[in-house]
C-alpha cells in the first residue's frame, strides 16, 4: 500500500472515478455481456460508482483501464457484480488482485460470503474464481436473458448470522480497584 494505492509497476489499483464509466460500459458490453445483449451501459455505471452500497475499482496504468471490478455489499452478503479485464492485459494476474481487493473489502465489512454468477461457458472466470475459493452452488437455467444458463458460485468467509461478540469499553485507566 502506498497512499492508499497499491501499486504494481505503474499499474495502480483504485476507486473508479464518474469519468471511468464510458470505458467501463465498454469493457462490460465486449467482454462480459457479448452476445447477450447491452445492459450495464454508461448511466448504469456511473450509478454503480456513486451508489454507497457499491464498491468500483480500476486498475489503472498511463494508457487507461487494464481491469475493473464492481461489487455490491448487503446486510449479511456481497455479490461481485461485474469484474473484467482487457484481453492484451490478461493472464497477468490484475483479477486476482481487483478480486483480492474486493475480498479484503467484504471480510473488513463483515460479509458472511461472497456470490458471483458466471456464464456456464466462461472457463476462465471459473478457473479464477476456483483459484480463490470460491465453489459452485447451483445452476441457474436461462438466468442471462431467458438465454444462457448461469453457475453461481459462493466464497464463504464466516459462519452466516454469527455475530461478532459485543464490544465492552477497557476499564477507565484512572478507575481505583
Ligand atoms: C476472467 C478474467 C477476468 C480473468 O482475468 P485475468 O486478469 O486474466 O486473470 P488472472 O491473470 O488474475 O488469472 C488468475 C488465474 O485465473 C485462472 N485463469 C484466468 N484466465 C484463464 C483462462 N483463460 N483459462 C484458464 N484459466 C484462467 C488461472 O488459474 C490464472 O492463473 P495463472 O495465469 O497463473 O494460470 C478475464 O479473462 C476476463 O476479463 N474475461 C472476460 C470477462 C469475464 O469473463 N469476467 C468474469 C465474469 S463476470
Amino acid at each position: 500500500m502506498h497512499n492508499g494505492r497499491m501499486r504494481y509497476h505503474d499499474l495502480v489499483l483504485e476507486p473508479a472515478r464518474r469519468g471511468d464509466a464510458p470505458v467501463l460500459a465498454a469493457m462490460s458490453r465486449d467482454l462480459i455481456e457479448a452476445g447477450l445483449g447491452w445492459e450495464y451501459r454508461e448511466d448504469r455505471l456511473a450509478r454503480l460508482i456513486a451508489s454507497a452500497d457499491h464498491v468500483a475499482i480500476v486498475a489503472r496504468e498511463r494508457r487507461g483501464v487494464a481491469g475493473f471490478a464492481v461489487m455490491q455489499f448487503g446486510d449479511e452478503h456481497a455479490h461481485l457484480v461485474l469484474l473484467a479485464v482487457q484481453p492484451d492485459r490478461q493472464r497477468q494476474g490484475i483479477a486476482v488482485r481487483l478480486a483480492g481487493w474486493l475480498l479484503q473489502s467484504a471480510l473488513v465489512a463483515g460479509s458472511a460470503s461472497i456470490h458471483v454468477e458466471l456464464r456456464e461457458a466462461n472457463v476462465a472466470a471459473r478457473a479464477l474464481y476456483e483459484r480463490l475459493g470460491f465453489a459452485e452452488t447451483m445452476r441457474l437455467d436461462g438466468y442471462y436473458r431467458g438465454r444462457e444458463t448461469a453457475v453461481r458460485m459462493i466464497r464463504v468467509l464466516r459462519p452466516p448470522g454469527a455475530t461478532p461478540p459485543a464490544w465492552i469499553p477497557p476499564p477507565r485507566s484512572d478507575a481505583r480497584h
